[in-house]
């Protein structure tokens, strides 16, 4: 059986879905700190396949010992983790409590489990500013500027030192661009608790007339169009990607980095004539300031997944602004 844990959230829950969907026992947990319920109760019916998740929290290690005790687990998918900017710069203690801590307890527990396989989710975050796109694993990281993005940092190397330490333990540590969209269906999505931090969701909350127009922060980048660039991939190839990482993390050792992009970037105001385009709506938007820590441009080179996990993306822009507005339109309130 595979654990997700965090398998509630936004990637998560599509990730169960994905799993379900090919097949794979799965249990998830999560603590709903950023998430309801309800995004699992529907996976299930969408997958038309109960399956046990509960509420636990990664730093509770006798909850978690339970969940082991409950399962037979062999492989560990890790989402669970707090995952806004900003809001590490304010509460850095509680993100290297959440993450780290969180990890170090369940790499604790995996190993008196004798579990060895982990995917975990890391992030584009840890090529910092200093490295220019397209982006390849061998790439220095390291150079991150917020205590999110060193928490993503700090676990890359601590899951590496574990299976430096046990030659039998399989990590595989997934760098993800920018996922947005949600599954076909419209009945799971992203669904953040406050104003959206990111491009995607506020895009869509405009459109959906819940905020007035979207502030497009900085035009005077080094782009076509002077707006910053990024590497927007669909959540469902993401999760696809994640049933052929923990595949992999059967066959193989050792610790593997691998991106999750699509290898092509799309500008701010790309995205937004896309998503006028793809949905009949508009947009309405003003230029704002920069977004301090922002940088120009961040795509993937995704070569080494096609490589290696035989996955590369198949969903365009356009679907990815599709199925975000069809979310958000059945959805206007989230999970409410
Ligand atoms: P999310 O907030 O929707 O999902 C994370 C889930 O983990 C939530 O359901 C939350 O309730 C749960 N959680 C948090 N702390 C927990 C704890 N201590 N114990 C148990 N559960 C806990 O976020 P997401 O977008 O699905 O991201 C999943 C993972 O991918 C995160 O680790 C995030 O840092 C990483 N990531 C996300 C992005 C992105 O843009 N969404 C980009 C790169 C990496
Ligand atoms: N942007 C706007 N207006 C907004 C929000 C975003 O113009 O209201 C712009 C940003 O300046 C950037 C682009 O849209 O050019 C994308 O911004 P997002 O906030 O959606 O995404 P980021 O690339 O800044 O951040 C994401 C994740 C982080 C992760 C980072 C690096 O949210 O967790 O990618 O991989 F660390």
């Amino acid at each position: 059986m595979i654990l997700v844990t965090g398998g509630c959230g936004y990637i998560g829950s599509h990730t169960c879905l994905a799993l379900l969907r090919a097949g794979e026992e799965v249990a998830a947990l999560d603590n709903y700190s950023n998430s309801k319920p309800e995004a699992l109760v529907r996976v299930q019916k969408l997958a038309n396949r109960p399956f046990p998740f509960e509420e636990a929290d990664l730093r509770d290690e006798t909850a978690l010992r339970r969940v082991f005790e409950q399962h037979q687990i062999h492989a560990v998918i890790h989402f669970a983790g707090l995952k806004a900017v900003g809001e590490s710069v304010q509460k850095p203690l509680e993100y290297y409590d959440n993450n780290v801590a969180g990890t170090v307890t369940l790499c604790r527990v995996m190993r008196d489990f004798g579990c060895k396989r982990m995917v975990f989710s890391s992030s584009a975050t840890v090529y910092g500013s200093g490295n220019p796109s397209p982006l390849t694993e061998d790439m220095p990281t390291g150079q991150v500027t917020n205590p999110y993005g060193r928490t993503k940092y700090m676990l890359e190397e601590i899951l590496k030192d574990i299976c430096a330490a046990d030659p039998e333990f399989s990590a595989v540590l997934l760098r993800y661009f920018n996922p947005v969209g949600a599954d076909e269906s419209g009945q799971i999505g992203e669904d953040p608790r406050d104003i959206p931090n990111n491009l995607m969701p506020y895009i869509s909350q405009v459109a959906v007339g819940r905020l007035s127009r979207l502030a497009v922060f900085g035009n005077d980048y080094d782009t076509p169009d002077g707006t910053g660039i990024r590497d927007y991939i669909h959540v469902s190839d993401l999760a696809s990607g994640h049933v052929k990482a923990v595949e992999y993390a059967n066959r193989q050792t050792g610790a593997r980095i691998i991106n999750l992009g699509t290898g092509r970037g799309t500008s701010v105001l790309e995205l937004v004539a896309a998503f006028e385009r793809a949905n009949g709506v508009k947009v309405p938007y003003a230029i704002s300031p920069r977004r301090p820590g922002d940088v120009d441009v961040c795509y993937a080179n995704a070569d080494k997944a096609r490589r290696i996990l035989g996955w590369t993306a198949q969903m365009s822009v356009d679907d990815m602004c599709r199925d975000s507005w069809h979310w958000q339109s059945q959805n206007p309130e989230g999970y409410r």
